[in-house]
C-alpha cells in the first residue's frame, strides 16, 4: 500500500453483513484489546471473544432498543480494514459527540486514520454537534498526533489523554 491519497477510502453504516466483514478484518490484523473492551478468557480472538465482539456492536449500533452510536465499516480499495464511530454523549440530540477509530495494522500510517477523522468531522458537524471529543492514551502516539492534528486541545492526565475540539 503507498499514501492515503491513492487509495479510496469508503465509510460504510454497519449492518449485519458488514460486522461479519468488520470481525474478520479484527481476527486478520487486529489486536482484540485495540478494538474492544477487554473481557475475561484466555488471550487473542478465540470463539467467546468473536461472538462478544459481534453483541458488542449488536447492543451499541444495531440494535434500535439498545443503540448509542453511529459505526461505520472503513474500507480501503474495496478491502474491510477498519471502523470508525460517533456517540453523542448524552442522548441523541447531544452537542457533543465523542469519536473513535481503528484501523488494521496493515493499513496504519499511512495518512488513512487522518482521512477517516476528517469525514467523522464532517459528519459531526452535519448531525449538528457542536464539540467534538475523543480519548487515549499517553503511550498512543498515533491517535496524540491525530487528534493534535484535527486543532484539538488535549488533556493529559495521567496514563489517559482527553481531546476536546469546538466545531
Ligand atoms: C490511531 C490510528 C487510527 C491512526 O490512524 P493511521 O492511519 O495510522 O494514522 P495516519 O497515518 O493518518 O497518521 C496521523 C498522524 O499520526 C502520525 N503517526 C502515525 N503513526 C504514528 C506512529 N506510530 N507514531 C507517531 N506518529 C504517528 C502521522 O505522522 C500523522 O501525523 P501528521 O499529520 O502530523 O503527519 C491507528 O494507528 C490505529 O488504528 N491504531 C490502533 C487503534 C487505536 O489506537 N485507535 C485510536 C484510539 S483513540
Amino acid at each position: 500500500m503507498t499514501g492515503a491519497s491513492d487509495s479510496e477510502i469508503v465509510l460504510t453504516p454497519l449492518d449485519e453483513p458488514a460486522l461479519r466483514r468488520l470481525l474478520e478484518a479484527a481476527v486478520a490484523d487486529a489486536d482484540a484489546l485495540e478494538v474492544m473492551p477487554p473481557m475475561e478468557g484466555p488471550p487473542g480472538w478465540t470463539p467467546e471473544r468473536c461472538e462478544a465482539f459481534l453483541a458488542f456492536h449488536r447492543r451499541r449500533c444495531l440494535d434500535p432498543d439498545t443503540a448509542i452510536e453511529t459505526t461505520w465499516l472503513v474500507e480501503v480499495d474495496g478491502r474491510a480494514a477498519g471502523a470508525a464511530r460517533l456517540q453523542p454523549v448524552h442522548g441523541p440530540s447531544a452537542v457533543e459527540v465523542e469519536a473513535g477509530v481503528w484501523l488494521g495494522r496493515s493499513v496504519r500510517g499511512h495518512g488513512i486514520g487522518k482521512r477517516v477523522t476528517e469525514v467523522l468531522l464532517e459528519a459531526a458537524r452535519d448531525g449538528g454537534a457542536a464539540r467534538f471529543i475523543a480519548s487515549t492514551t499517553v503511550d498512543n502516539a498515533a491517535a496524540r498526533r491525530l487528534l493534535t492534528g484535527t486543532g484539538a486541545d488535549l488533556d493529559v492526565h495521567g496514563a489517559d489523554v482527553d481531546a476536546s475540539l469546538e466545531l
